[in-house]
């Protein structure tokens, strides 16, 4: 399922924080939404899930205009502050987060042993949240966006405080999630990442400056460096090509 975004704009108040974005992310890929801090990415995604309605321009996925409750099914979403329960056990919060998509009880148990051995949290099931380490967090978090087995994962810093072993490994898992034919969105900050994904939005301010191919993006670098484009589109104030 595609994802279409139209002259996409939302403000807060007299801010406007989207500034008509405009891109379409294909079926399958792994597409990053690479921007500094404050530059929109969360807003964006909340616009793309249907937690916010823009207040200008269209989002489609696939046939479908967001937002959209029948949509919620075919959506898999990792906040950037996990939103777990931290007084119940990994088991619980996957039941209760499960529970929403009424995926019937014993297709629940059976989808979150796969989850949890997928995420490599099977030992720790039991375990109250409040006792995880950071990267434990994050791996429920992830094992809770794809409970229901969504055709699109919508993944908000998914590695922010994460040791980079770990986040090796949480990338192998996002790899052989895509391999498997589901679209993944990833926002992120660290430049490295971008080079696991086959296109890369690049916003700024809340505009789109670039949207590409990884290599593509790198061809238009002189030293090789994605955030080469932030600084040309800063000294540009932020009008690049889209
Ligand atoms: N609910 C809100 N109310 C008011 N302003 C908001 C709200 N959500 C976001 N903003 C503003 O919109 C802009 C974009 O914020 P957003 O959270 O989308 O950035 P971000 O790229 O995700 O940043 P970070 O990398 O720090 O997570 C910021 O200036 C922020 O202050
Ligand atoms: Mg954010």
């Amino acid at each position: 399922m595609d994802i279409q975004l139209n002259g996409v704009s939302k403000s807060f108040g007299d801010q406007l924080a989207i500034d008509h974005v405009g891109f379409t992310i294909n079926s399958g890929d792994i597409c990053c939404l690479l921007g500094p801090s404050g530059s929109g990415k969360t807003t964006l995604i909340r616009l793309m899930i249907g937690a916010l309605k823009a207040d200008e321009g269209m989002i489609q996925l696939g046939e479908t205009v967001m937002p959209s409750m029948a949509m919620l099914h075919n959506i898999g979403f990792m906040p950037q502050n996990d939103g777990l329960y931290e007084d119940l056990s990994a088991d619980a919060n996957l039941e209760f987060f499960g529970s929403i998509y009424k995926l019937g009880k014993a297709k629940l148990q059976a989808r979150i042993t796969e989850v949890l051995k997928l995420v490599d949290l099977t030992a720790d099931r039991k375990k109250l949240v409040r006792n995880f380490s950071g990267g434990m967090k994050k791996r429920l978090s992830l094992a809770i966006a794809i409970l229901h087995g969504p055709d699109i994962l919508f993944l908000d810093e998914p590695t922010v405080g994460i040791d980079p072993i770990l986040r090796r490994q949480i990338w192998d898992q996002f790899q052989m999630i895509r391999a498997s034919g589901k679209t993944i969105i990833v926002s992120t900050h660290v430049m490295d990442e971008v080079l696991e994904c086959d296109r890369a939005a690049l916003i700024y301010n809340g505009r789109l400056i670039a949207y590409d191919t990884v290599p593509h993006l790198l061809d238009q670098t002189e030293n090789g460096r994605i955030e080469e484009l932030f600084l040309i589109a800063g000294r540009e104030g932020g009008v690049g090509h889209a």
